[in-house]
């Protein structure tokens, strides 16, 4: 009866997506637990590329039921749009592969123009989100008016509260000056059509999850964005709306914590992030290009939902150890490794300093990173191209030091290493154990 959860161990982008496709040829169901198409997953299968904002990852294994939790936040226009693209290849045949939880929330298009108008209205500067609407579709929730998936069952009820809800938005005093408001009785009507379309897809996704657990089958649960973007437990105010973090799995899709067996943080084997906030590892000039890539290849970092070129630095193990408490940690999942081939003296910061003190763990939440400055340890680089690599013994003595390193400052195991985007491009650890 496991329920196994992946959850992002840094900034977001670590590669979640591929390690999920990979689990998922092993599980019954995979679920996405918060969050909404701010995420965005690239995957490589059989060299074709796959951009996923909304629908798990483990939809390309044909035997897996694909769940959306009540944790979501659901733009209709963009699910239907994947679910489109999944039918038209051939990957996503009936509905019976795909639910969408009735309690799960609606992004509606006042939504969006309020992140856009919000941002822009900063008083400690802009955030830097998605713009997808995502804040103010969570906010909307914690105020409890918010429109739900389930409303969506009468297409003709729900476009009315649609229309009034972009009605209610639009007469706000001073909203969204200068951007061009959405027209509410549009939006009501487009909205009752896509209502039209979703209702085959909703179910308790709860439910679904519970009896499949108490039948002995796998579920996967699927984390978007990482720890650090949490709204508790992040960089605050710079994170997202919702709680990416494991036990977010359990909230967003309404099931204890009795069935819970592998929580498995992925980790790049540097560190990136998209959007203001701290960052103490952060790199500049010709050492953060070249752990960006030139954006040439699709698994370069550049972000997969907005295009922006992402900030790039040193794997940060106070941080990681930090992601292991918030989670619960049963592993480590480490991507990219293949990135530092060439690299002279990789590095990885193993405390804080501020003023005279020194810090080896985080002597606060996140929200005070901008406070501290990172104290390196240098590792020995290695030149080999490890994209051949497929056992741990198949790695150069130096990244296996690094990996080792690594794993003693995280205080938790790394079970696989990837070393290439492609499917096989996974070295097990356990092959050096
Ligand atoms: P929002 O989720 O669009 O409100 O954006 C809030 C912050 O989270 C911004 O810094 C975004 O760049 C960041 N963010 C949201 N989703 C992702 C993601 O999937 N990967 C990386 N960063 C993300």
């Amino acid at each position: 009866m496991p329920l196994d959860i992946v959850v992002g161990s840094q900034w977001g982008d670590e590669g979640k997506g591929r390690i999920v496709d990979l689990l998922a040829a092993e599980a019954d169901m995979v679920a996405r637990y918060s969050g909404g198409d701010n995420a965005g997953h690239t995957l490589t299968v059989a060299g074709r590329i796959f951009r996923l904002h909304l629908v798990p990852s483990g939809i390309l294994q044909p035997h897996v039921l694909c769940l959306l939790g009540n944790g979501m936040v659901i733009n209709p226009a963009r699910l239907l749009a994947e679910i489109e693209q999944l039918q038209a290849l051939g990957i996503l045949v009936s509905p019976d592969r795909l639910k969408l939880s009735s309690a799960a929330h609606i992004i509606t298009p006042i939504h969006v123009a309020l992140d856009s108008a919000e941002e822009a209205g900063r008083a400690r500067g802009e955030i830097g989100t998605t713009r997808r609407g995502i804040g103010p579709a969570y906010a909307d929730k914690a105020a409890r008016r918010g429109l739900r998936a389930g409303d969506m069952r009468d297409p003709g009820a729900f476009g009315r509260q649609v229309q009034q809800q972009v009605q209610a938005g639009v007469d706000l005093p001073g909203s969204q000056p200068g951007l061009p408001a959405p027209h509410p009785v549009e939006a009501g009507r487009t909205y009752a059509a896509y209502a039209e379309r979703l209702c085959p897809y909703l179910a308790d996704v709860g439910e679904i999850v519970y009896r499949a657990l108490e039948a002995g089958r796998t579920v996967l649960a699927e984390g978007a964005q990482g720890t650090l973007l949490d709204l508790d437990h992040g960089t605050y105010p710079y994170v997202t709306s919702s709680s990416p973090t494991a036990p977010g799995a359990l909230l967003g899709l309404g099931i204890g914590p009795r069935h819970v067996r592998r929580i498995l943080g992925v980790a790049k084997a540097f560190q990136t992030r998209v959007g203001s906030g701290p960052f103490p590892t952060e790199l500049t000039g010709t050492e953060a290009d070249r752990l960006r890539g030139s954006g040439e290849n699709p698994w370069d970092e550049f972000g997969t939902t907005t295009g922006r070129p992402r900030r790039c630095g040193w794997l940060d193990a106070v941080l990681l150890r930090y992601a292991v408490r918030v989670n619960g940690l049963t592993e480590l999942a480490l991507t990219k490794l293949d990135v530092l081939s060439g690299i002279e003296s990789p590095r990885l910061c193993t405390a804080y300093r501020a003023g005279r003190e020194r810090f080896t763990d985080l002597p606060d939440t996140p929200a005070y990173l901008a406070d501290f400055t990172a104290v390196y340890e240098d590792l020995p680089g290695w030149a080999d191209n490890l994209a051949a690599a497929r056992a741990w013994t198949d790695l150069p003595p130096a990244a296996r030091r690094y990996v080792e390193r690594v794993e003693a400052l995280a205080g938790c195991p790394v079970s696989m290493i990837s070393v290439g985007p492609q499917r096989e491009q996974v070295v097990p650890r356990e092959s050096g154990r």
